[in-house]
């Protein structure tokens, strides 16, 4: 689980790019060009060459900071494939889509690139990695970057919430949640520990009901408004979970 660190106090919608790191070219690995499929969905390729998922991929590898994952095989089957597992369960709602605690882009860029006619939002709370982020924008048209935290962001605005590595379940549904209209959906990639019962009983008290949902996955349904009294302050549901 990642902890924010040096978060903003409010949040900062970074829409345009005046950052050197948008003129610089996303770094090139010295070994081990991550290779996709054949039949990828994404074939958007740049004059560099290799499609733009390629070249996150190998990106997120070679930035410090961004993943653990040294491995291109492993960074392949964590970043890419699992983050791929979710289409289907994003692609049959509606609305926009907000990745919270996107850290290096996963899994909203794969997201976008295989959902183009979507808006994707990646929301993260640290500066330097949504300059990371921010990268990515000129080839997926359909990406915006926010650098924030989900505590602070405007209620009920996404039609979908995803969220990988955020948090424990019962603290990630409380950040997601709110930001989803009513009738949306909070999808979360959980591990094999996830505790159900609890992430249930988290879910009702902000107007959030667990469905049936593929391994691997949580999805809640928004059932009604965000009660009174959410979000609550930053800190707070990590520090005080509901259940
Ligand atoms: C462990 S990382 C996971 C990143 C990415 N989703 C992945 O699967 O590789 C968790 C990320 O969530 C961000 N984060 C933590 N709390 C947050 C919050 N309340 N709002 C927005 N981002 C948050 C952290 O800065 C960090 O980048």
């Amino acid at each position: 689980m990642g902890e924010p660190h040096g978060s903003p106090t409010s949040p900062f919608l970074l829409r345009s790019s005046p950052n050197e790191l948008l003129a610089s070219r996303p770094a090139k690995p010295g070994s081990g060009h991550i290779a996709l499929p054949h039949g990828s969905t994404e074939d958007r390729t740049h004059s560099d060459g290799g499609t733009v998922l390629e070249r996150w991929l190998d990106s997120v590898v070679a930035t410090p900071g961004l993943t653990a994952l040294r491995d291109p095989v492993d960074a392949r089957r964590v970043l890419l494939d699992d983050s791929l597992r979710g289409v289907p369960l994003v692609e049959r709602e509606d609305g926009p889509i907000v990745d919270v605690g996107s850290g290096g882009g996963t899994p909203g860029i794969p997201l976008a690139a295989s959902l183009p006619g979507r808006e994707v939002t990646l929301l993260e709370a640290e500066r330097r990695k949504c300059d990371f982020l921010e990268r990515w924008t000129p080839e997926l048209p359909n990406l915006r970057v926010v650098w924030g935290r989900a505590e602070e962001q405007p209620l009920e605005t996404y039609g979908v919430a995803v969220a990988k590595a955020l948090a424990h379940p019962p603290t990630a549904v409380e950040w997601c949640l709110p930001l989803v209209r009513e009738g949306g959906v909070v999808v979360l990639w959980v591990g094999p520990s996830l505790d159900e019962e609890r992430a249930a009983t988290a879910a009702s008290r902000i107007a959030g009901r667990l469905e049936p949902a593929p391994a691997g996955f949580l999805v809640v349904r928004k059932t009604g408004p965000t009660p009174p009294g959410f979000p609550r302050r930053p800190g707070v549901a990590r520090k005080r979970p509901l259940a």
